[in-house]
């Protein structure tokens, strides 16, 4: 069994979350609570299948073995509800890779693409670098919780031509698990001005009772016809660097598309080990993701707790999935550089710049509470220190 209290260290493996920051921000002792993977080590199963490929000793070119297929469908029937048919599920070798090439396959150069705001950079990125139109619908907070705004959405997907809508569910950084009621209203817009929805669901195991996460395609009999899912082992099970993710398309002409734009990059071939890692974390996860939660949930409440008596100015959204929290600082009236600098150089601690995943971030920073607990409690001193003359 995992033991989630045990701190590992990272140092030195060219992990980007650990590696990369002392010189990004020419600043020693950094405690890196930014990057979304966990300081967690995987699931011993998954470690045991990786080793047992590496001991036969050959790694020639695989094809995809039918084993896999079914831990995907077991995977996704048994955790979603969802139901997917083996022709309808594609790989890749991650998800937001396939947000771009579902861009080409389905938009052309100039068309609109829309996105949520604040929302995962990489979105804007792709939209950006493939040379579509960036279209951003601010999230709106109500009662402590992002909601989409219907009203504005369907504004611009007419006044801008949106050709489509690249969807973050659940959301990150905002922790919302859009509700099916939620993504109805957003699916219906979409239908009706021939939107097509990519729903990137890479978060989708990640979600606390009594949250309840419903697939978009799965949101409505008809939703399947004009959207596309990503998803992935990698986020849920802390393997992100194995490179392989999926893509399921039930309409087949969007899937003829995918796959066309997929060939013509010939980006359809998989790492090895990532079809091994997904398909031991599929068969072998559910007692794992179990208590990943359970510990999750207590992290969650660790930070609840330590903002409301250390540093109340500091307003976090409580996520109802993701390990990641929205944290709130603009009562203390700073600009994004002098939070960023206060939390590097006086707390030593990175986080995400809010307004790095869009403009309504400004004054937000993201925290990723998948460590240890005593990590967690070192890097929640750490902020309080960052801004302990306005205590
Ligand atoms: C919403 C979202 N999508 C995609 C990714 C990355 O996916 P991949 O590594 O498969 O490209 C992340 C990683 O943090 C994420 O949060």
């Amino acid at each position: 069994m995992t033991d989630f209290d045990k701190v590992y260290t990272r140092r030195n493996t060219n992990s980007v979350k650990w590696d990369t920051i002392n010189q990004t921000y020419n600043e020693e002792n950094l405690l890196p609570m930014w990057v979304a993977d966990m300081d967690f080590k995987v699931n011993e199963p998954v470690l045991k299948a990786l080793k047992e490929t590496i001991d036969h000793g050959i790694l020639g070119y695989i094809e995809t073995p039918n084993s896999l297929y079914d831990a995907i469908q077991n995977w996704q029937k048994r955790h979603h509800n969802y139901s997917i048919e083996k022709e309808a599920i594609l790989f890749n070798s991650g998800v937001v890779p396939s947000i771009s090439l579902a861009i080409q396959a389905y938009t052309s150069v100039g068309d609109a693409v829309m996105i949520h705001d604040p929302v995962y950079p990489p979105f804007a990125t792709v939209v950006q670098k493939n040379r579509r139109k960036l279209i951003r619908t601010t999230l709106i907070e109500e009662n402590g919780h992002f909601v989409m705004n219907y009203d504005e959405i369907e504004r611009l997907i007419r006044s801008e031509s949106v050709k489509l809508f690249v969807l973050c569910n659940p959301h990150n950084p905002g922790g919302r698990v859009w509700h099916q009621t939620e993504l109805e209203m957003l699916g219906n817009l979409c239908a009706k001005y021939n939107v097509i929805v990519v729903s990137d669901e890479i978060h989708q195991d990640l979600i606390f009772s009594p949250n309840v996460f419903t697939t978009f395609a799965n949101a409505h009999p008809t939703f399947k016809d004009f959207s596309i899912t990503l998803t992935a082992a990698t986020k849920t099970f802390n393997l992100a660097g194995i490179k392989n993710s999926m893509v399921f398309i039930e309409n087949p002409d969007l899937r003829e598309k995918f796959s066309s734009v997929q060939q013509i990059n010939q980006q359809h071939e998989i790492n090895t080990f990532g079809y091994i890692g997904t398909e031991a974390a599929y068969v072998h996860g559910d007692q794992w993701l179990d208590d990943l939660l359970k510990y999750l949930t207590k992290n969650i409440t660790l930070v609840s707790k330590f903002l409301a008596s250390e540093l109340p100015n500091v307003k976090m959204m409580k996520p109802e999935g993701t390990y990641l929290i929205w944290l709130d600082f603009s009562t203390f009236n700073l600009t994004d550089q002098q939070i960023q600098n206060r939390l590097i150089h006086e707390g030593k601690v990175v986080l995400n710049p809010g307004i790095s995943f869009g403009p309504a971030g400004t004054q937000h920073m993201r925290l990723n509470v998948a460590c240890s607990k005593e990590v967690l409690v070192d890097g929640l001193n750490r902020i309080k220190r960052a801004f302990q003359d306005f205590a």
